[in-house]
């Protein structure tokens, strides 16, 4: 089979930071994937043909029962591969050498290198030649054994106080393996050994959007052809790229599903439907089915309650207008690649459900359709290069998240429409806050809720008794932690004192200081 770009295959052994070694490559323009040990096989292999393997960390010794090993025949591939901590460790194992456990062979946190071999390409940029063996560079180590013995072929190219074998090379065969964990940012030089490996392996970096692009769009028309599309519009990145996407390849036999459950922010679904219909001129079924949905939710206030009210709706009004397109045969998704990665996982059990999150699962199935995904490769900020090489405003590609449920899970208790008219309206004046001082792309996600309770007050020389509002603003990586977001005091005063006179109903402003954990980022 032949490729579109150089391939890179990462075997999962099961480190916490696996999807780091992606990100780092990625950066390189390389194209990977991860794939858990136990689903490589020899078929895998060569149906993938990958020009380079990396062998990732993971929590197991060699010497377990059970220890994952890598698939047979994938050192006599011929292409350079390079181990990282576990890997390292299994390569030996697997060539002919030697790992030892046990006292003192352990080594957790910051370490120091220094080069017995200076000339070595996959060193280039690690160590000043000046500097001799004296040299040494911080790298990040997080390993109970460790190599005693290297595998025959193999020399030492750099060792720490306690992995005499800390970065080693077979350079005939082009095999590399380091005991520490290059791609941590507490290896400051981590980005440098992977890119002199990749070079070393022949990568072209031809992982670019703009190739991405045309494959996608070439991908998408083969798999579709001249069958009709539906896609659920939320409004959010990954699905309006997803449609832009698939819009420029199959134009009209796509239709756009927008829901409006009446959940959504001040203005939002006009902006949505001018700029999918009015700017790309997409199809586009404007759904606005709030009066279902807000009568549906009337006197509930269990928070559980609510998401899965919301999520059956959707997904019978999704249902009820895709029905209209009539004929379509696939259902696009803008599934991301963090999503679709099978981790390894050694501690097994399932996690417990702290909020059943509102998505489309299980629609694809009840109404026969076949699934187009075109960012299943994708992490979030691909996505948004993606999005800006489709052209995408600025603004719109860096929004924050909004969850599925929408203002109903920022109005903790009972939903009155009431309510969600004055938070809409506080929440538009927050945000314009955050963005008049500059500091929306430093925060990963803000928003307003209000409170299910009134206080007193005094404006003019009247009592008033209106709701409280909370504001909530944090950072965050993924969404899984999160960090409330510092405001100086002069920010927060300003931002209530404009509430409190901008938004009639508001008589009192409060800022969310929980973290993630203990609390979640929305409030219910
Ligand atoms: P929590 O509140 O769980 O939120 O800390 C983490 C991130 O997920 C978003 N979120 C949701 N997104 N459907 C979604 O599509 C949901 O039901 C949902 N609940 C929370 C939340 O906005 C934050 O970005």
């Amino acid at each position: 089979m032949t490729q579109a770009h150089d391939r890179l295959l990462i075997i999962d052994f099961g480190s916490q930071v696996t999807q780091l070694i992606a990100r780092r490559l990625r950066e390189l323009k390389v194209y990977c994937e991860i794939h858990p040990y136990n689903r490589v096989d020899q078929a895998f292999l060569r149906d993938f043909a990958p020009k380079a393997v990396i062998l990732s960390g993971g929590p197991a010794s060699v010497y377990w029962e059970s220890a994952p090993m890598p698939p047979a025949g994938l050192f006599d591939l011929g292409v350079p591969i390079l181990g990282i901590c576990y890997g390292q460790q299994v390569m030996m194992h697997c060539l002919g050498g030697q790992v030892e456990g046990g006292h003192g062979t352990a080594e957790f946190g910051k370490a120091y290198v220094s080069p017995t071999e200076l000339t070595h390409p996959i060193l280039a940029g690690w160590f000043p030649p000046e500097d001799g063996p004296l040299a040494r560079e911080q790298v990040w180590m997080s390993h109970g054994d460790h190599v005693s013995k290297l595998a025959p072929g193999f020399q030492v190219l750099g060792t720490s106080p306690n992995a005499p074998f800390a970065i080693t090379a077979d350079p005939e065969r082009h095999f590399y393996a380091v005991q520490f964990h290059p791609e941590v940012h507490h290896t400051p030089k981590g980005a440098k050994l992977f890119e002199n490996f990749v070079r070393l392996a022949g990568f072209r970096g031809d992982w670019t959007m703009g190739a991405y692009r045309e494959e996608a769009i070439r991908k998408i028309r083969e798999q579709v052809g001249e069958a009709k599309v539906i896609c659920g519009l939320s409004g959010g990145v990954d699905s309006s790229v997803a449609a832009v996407l698939i819009h420029e390849a199959i134009g009209d036999q796509l239709t756009c599903v927008f829901v409006d459950h009446g959940l959504l922010r001040l203005g939002e679904a006009e902006q949505v439907v001018s700029m999918f219909r009015d700017h790309y001129n997409m199809r586009l079924i404007h759904a606005d089915e709030s009066d279902l949905f807000l009568s549906a939710l009337e006197g509930v206030s269990d928070p559980e309650v609510k998401r899965k009210t919301i999520g059956k709706l959707f997904i019978d009004v999704f249902q009820k207008h895709a029905a209209e397109v009539g004929g379509a045969t696939f259902l696009a998704q803008g599934t991301l690649y963090p999503d679709v990665i099978e981790s390894v996982s050694f501690s097994g059990g399932p996690s417990v459900t702290i909020k059943s999150h509102h998505n489309v699962g299980g629609l694809p199935e009840k109404m026969g359709l076949k699934l187009v995904e075109p960012l299943r490769e994708l992490f979030k900020d691909e996505v948004r290069a993606l999005g800006r090489e489709l052209g995408l405003p600025e603004a719109f590609i860096g929004r924050h998240p909004f969850p599925g449920p929408g203002l109903a899970i920022r109005c903790p208790g009972e939903i009155t429409r009431e309510k969600l008219d004055i938070l809409r309206r506080a929440d538009a004046v927050y945000i314009d806050q955050i963005r008049r001082h500059g500091l929306y792309d430093e925060i990963w996600q803000a928003f307003a809720a209000i409170l299910p309770m009134r206080t007193v007050g005094v404006m003019g020389d009247g009592r008033t008794y209106d709701y409280a509002l909370a504001l909530r603003a944090v950072t965050s990586v993924d969404g899984m932690t999160a960090d409330y977001y510092p405001f100086s005091h002069e920010f927060l005063s300003e931002t209530a004192t404009r509430i409190i006179n901008e938004v009639k109903g508001i008589n009192r402003v409060f800022y969310d200081c929980t973290s993630k954990p203990p609390g979640t980022i929305e409030l219910e």
